[in-house]
């Protein structure tokens, strides 16, 4: 059977440590957020899966919307551009948001968001991310929530994608050399 496995390296987080840690996260901002009926924001598409077990394991009053950006490098600036393809239908006047990412990285897809959705009137923005990358970050920006903190590898799985595969991996991965070749 063709399968996305064989081309997966290692392992870099296992099913049972992403569950593990999903629900500290979740607990965690269970008790942050109890009385504030904040609004969880979900960047498509990597986010997808760790939101979806994120909300399962917050039992709080709380809604959900998603938003959709991808980034450019701009060839003459050295910060990355980000353009939002498809944008929240909440008002969020006033909201407490949590947005929520697959990985932070460089900061740029973070950092432009956190600052449009702050410029439309929410009360407080808080950054939750399933992985950070530290050693690439190009922006000044402090995650609230982190899940794993990972190396300067390019990782695969839980939502993340190689080309928009590999996002069905239950675990997250490293990819083989030869496939990026
Ligand atoms: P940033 O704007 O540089 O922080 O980039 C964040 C985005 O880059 C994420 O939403 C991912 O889509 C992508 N990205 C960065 N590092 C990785 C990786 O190791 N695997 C998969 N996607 C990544
Ligand atoms: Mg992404």
């Amino acid at each position: 059977m063709n399968t996305i496995e064989k081309d997966i390296l290692k392992v870099l987080i296992s099913e049972a440590e992403l569950k593990a840690r999903v629900r500290e996260i979740g607990g965690q901002i269970a008790m942050d957020y109890e009385n504030k009926d904040p609004l969880f924001v979900g960047v498509l598409r990597g986010s997808f899966m760790f939101f979806a077990d994120l909300m399962r394991v917050c039992p709080i009053p709380c809604g959900l919307d998603f938003l959709a950006a991808s980034s450019y490098k701009n060839a003459t600036v050295s910060s990355g551009v980000v353009k939002i393809d498809y944008d929240i239908r909440s008002n969020i006047a006033g909201r407490h948001i949590i947005l929520v990412e697959d990985i932070l990285d460089s900061g740029n897809t973070l950092y432009n968001l956190a600052g449009h959705l702050r410029d439309r009137g929410a009360a407080s923005v808080a950054l939750c991310v399933l992985l950070d990358k530290p050693a690439r970050r190009e922006k000044p920006i402090q995650p609230n929530y982190v899940g794993f903190t990972v190396p300067d590898e390019f990782v695969v799985g839980y939502g993340l994608d190689y080309a928009d595969r590999y996002r069905n991996l239950p675990y997250v991965g490293v990819l083989k050399p030869e496939v990026y070749a």
